[in-house]
């Protein structure tokens, strides 16, 4: 693989946590704990790398409508993990930050989320962004409303920073496993030039292996935005 031309910013549809569970018999949950441990080892890869930013889809807005029993047992993993990892998140000098709608999340879960973002916010080599409750039209809504608010007419310059995390640069390449082609409200401003790369693997089973291939296939594209040269 070419050590040049790395993405910046990797942003993933994590996909196909129940299905894996399904296959084995297993409750849904145990594909969502299978998720976490893809989720370590996709940060390890990044860490190797060098890539600045990684952000994961990893509850949308949609999510609230599954059965009370999965959102619940998500919630408390979320914050069970979050509480778990912090010395390792500080020992590899990694940044969690938020981007999706904090405020409307259970009271204990909103504060592990709040906790993990001022306890990293110094840390620098990677960026871990964790969309929760997170919507990508209901993002370039509530920044227009802002915009409006403010009296401001909006220019492509501009908009960005009524968006949640102004500072992030959009994604150079967006991954979704299990198979499905679709970008299901992710990033809906960000990803205008971004590189998609589907893949049949579940979540669980994303490996390095799948990892790399995806980079591969990034560096192989010619970027244009748009141009001609
Ligand atoms: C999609 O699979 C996955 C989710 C909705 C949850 C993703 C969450 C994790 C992997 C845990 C991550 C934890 C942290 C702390 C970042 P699905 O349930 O839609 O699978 P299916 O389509 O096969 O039913």
């Amino acid at each position: 693989m070419a050590k040049e031309n790395i993405p910046t910013h990797i942003a993933i549809i994590m996909d196909g946590n129940g299905r894996w569970a399904q296959e084995k018999n297993l409750p849904r949950l145990q594909g969502h704990l299978a998720g976490v441990n893809a989720v370590r080892r996709v940060t390890e890869y990044c860490q190797e790398f060098k890539i600045k930013y990684l952000t994961l889809y990893a509850f949308s807005r949609e999510n609230w409508d599954r059965p009370k029993e999965e959102v619940e047992g998500l919630m408390s993993l979320f914050s069970k993990v979050i509480r778990e990892e912090i010395n390792e998140l500080k020992k590899n000098r990694i940044r969690v930050r938020f981007l999706g709608k904090i405020n409307e999340l259970p009271p204990d879960v909103k504060k592990s989320a709040l906790w993990i973002q001022e306890q990293t916010k110094n840390l620098e080599k990677l960026n871990l962004i964790l969309a929760f409750n997170y919507s990508g039209r209901s993002e370039i809504i509530e920044a227009a409303n802002k915009a409006i608010e403010m009296g401001k007419k909006i220019t492509e310059e501009t908009f960005r920073n009524f968006l949640f995390l102004p500072d992030v640069p959009d994604p150079d390449l967006f991954i979704r496993t299990s198979g499905e082609l679709r970008i299901s409200n992710f990033l809906l401003y960000q990803i205008a030039y971004t590189e998609l790369f589907f893949t049949e693997e579940l979540w669980p089973d994303f490996n390095k292996d799948q990892f790399m291939k995806a980079i591969r296939s990034y560096q192989k594209r010619e970027r244009r935005f748009g141009t001609i040269q």
